[in-house]
């Protein structure tokens, strides 16, 4: 790159589910005082940034992603001074902080849905959100065939202040988050006052949930196959990615013109790569999470094609590519990749050619342990979607166990209380902070050597090149000449001549073992 570029555009962002971090006031659950207080733990994994999941006050239904005070940061966080403590440790370090916001829906606890409630049809509160009549008889089935993403109708029927059967309202996920109504100019002078409040208190920027909601088409026209698995999208679907959100996010822009230094990365789950870069022209988002090495599976020719696709995705919009290999709704990249040895050798592999990508990565805390999904007994499950789904999907809880920080056994250092909000696994004993401070070979050492070694590489070039490959590997080339090479075969590979900069397993006789990267300059 030869101009200088903003922050966010080749930063390494550690993705902070505040929940499942650190426990500072022995309730079971994260909170803000806890992520303060393990600063010197990011400082020294070597981020620049974090991006908290939702913190604001809410009543939790989907653990913050249903936001009651869009304005004001939940009790159960600390409220706002954690977040003023947080965001100024952050900063004396070095270490940029942006959070989640949620445009598409509020709670239904927020006083705008309340008053929609009690209002009654036909008033400018139930204007804010999507209410319909029902079809068929005395309004007995739901507006049209939409389905929620956690499962079943996407409409829920309310009961009128009289007593009697009512309109319905959309909630594209659970009943608890009703979608606003976008076409209200109500719903962006909202949304306004939010970036701006955040933005004056020191915030570096937004995660926006759902970027490619928001705006729907008139008429609410039907799904043509509303049996989809969870966070999935059918082609054309109509729930989402409508031409009008490109409006909203020019709007969105237009306020964080004003704060130069804050960046918006949008959830995005488009995966034409056309209209994934429209969210990312000039006067749009800054960012887009891209979920191509999410969806490839530890294959070099589906691995080699994510990063070509990607590549294309960023270079039509001209903005950074963007990179991760899990969050908190997907099932954690070990157990994708096959679960126990295995599992960690091939994500310890992918982190490496994660980090070799031009662009912005993405790490989930836990990643940096080499944590697995947890199996959660029954009656531990929280996600809306366990109960929404008829118990048919488990939900995404076995990838938002909390943190192990050290000790021999659950909580692990998380927290002071035994009982935390998800129960922890014996088994991640092993697998502690502490435990892998104290060995050089550890999945958190090699994190940390590896996020280092990204840094000494200086400013990335934005174009990488594919060197020929055996059919099981995949050579990068970037533009810095670090060669990395990913090992996805089943014997030793070997490693083309140059200095060998890191590897994510110890080479044997001289070779890259299978399940394994390496840089080499
Ligand atoms: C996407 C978020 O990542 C997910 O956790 C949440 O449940 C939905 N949006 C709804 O806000």
């Amino acid at each position: 790159m030869t101009q200088l570029q903003p922050w966010w555009s080749n930063a390494v962002f550690y993705q902070l589910y505040p929940r499942s971090f650190r426990d500072s006031d022995a309730d079971g659950v994260g909170d803000l005082d806890g992520v303060t207080a393990k600063l010197d733990y990011l400082s020294q994994l070597g981020i620049d940034a974090i991006w908290l999941n939702p913190v604001m006050v809410s009543p939790m239904a989907d653990h913050g992603y249903d936001v009651a005070d869009p304005r004001d940061v939940d009790p159960l966080f600390g409220g706002l001074d954690a977040l003023d403590r947080l965001v100024e440790a952050a900063h004396a370090r070095g270490i940029k902080i942006t959070m989640d916001l949620v445009p598409n829906h509020s709670s239904s606890q927020h006083p705008w849905f309340e008053a929609a409630l009690a209002a009654g049809p036909g008033s400018d509160q139930r204007a804010r959100y999507i209410f319909r009549e029902g079809r068929g008889p005395g309004g007995l089935h739901p507006p049209n065939n939409w389905v929620s993403v956690f499962g079943g109708p996407a409409w829920t029927r309310v009961v009128d202040p009289d007593g009697e059967p009512g309109q319905w309202y959309l909630h594209l996920f659970d009943p608890e988050q009703p979608d606003l109504n976008w076409d209200n100019p109500e719903a962006f002078e909202d949304l306004e006052k939010t970036l701006r409040f955040w933005l004056d208190r020191g915030l570096d920027g937004f995660r926006i949930d759902v970027a490619h909601g928001m705006a729907k088409p008139a008429g609410l026209p039907d799904m043509k196959n509303p049996d989809l698995p969870m966070l999935t999208l059918e082609d054309n679907d109509p729930r989402f990615n409508h031409d009008g959100v490109h409006d909203i996010h020019r709007g969105i822009r237009r306020v964080l013109d004003d704060y130069p230094h804050a960046v918006t990365i949008g959830e995005i789950w488009v995966f034409d790569n056309e209209d994934f870069a429209k969210y990312l022209r000039p006067d749009e988002l800054h960012l887009g999470f891209n979920f191509r090495l999410v969806r490839a599976k530890f294959d070099a020719t589906a691995v080699r094609e994510a990063i070509e696709n990607s590549m294309a995705a960023a270079d039509l919009a001209g903005s950074p590519p963007t990179w991760c290999l899990s969050n908190h709704d997907v099932e954690r990249e070990v157990s994708r990749y096959g679960a126990g040895a295995d599992g960690v050798a091939r994500a310890r592999a992918m982190a490496l050619v994660m980090l070799t990508l031009p662009g912005t990565v993405f790490v989930y805390n836990g990643e940096e342990l080499g944590l697995g999904n947890v199996d959660l007994p029954d009656e531990a499950l929280q996600d809306p979607t366990w109960e929404r789904s008829g118990h048919r999907e488990r939900g995404r809880d076995g990838c938002r166990v909390p943190m192990p920080w050290s000790g021999t056994a659950p909580p692990f250092g998380f927290s002071e209380s035994s009982t935390t909000w998800l129960p922890m696994p014996v088994e991640w004993a092993g697998l502690t902070v502490a435990t892998q401070d104290d060995d050089p070979d550890s999945t958190l050492w090699f994190f940390r050597r590896a996020i280092a070694a990204r840094r000494g590489r200086g400013v990335i070039g934005e174009a990488v090149e594919f060197l020929d490959a055996p059919i099981d590997a995949v050579i990068i080339k970037g533009a810095d000449g670090i060669t990395c090479v990913l090992n996805a075969g089943s014997s030793g590979l070997a490693l083309p001549p140059g200095e060998l900069v890191i590897a994510s397993t110890p080479l044997l006789d001289g070779k890259l073992p299978p399940d394994a990267a390496a840089w080499v300059r």
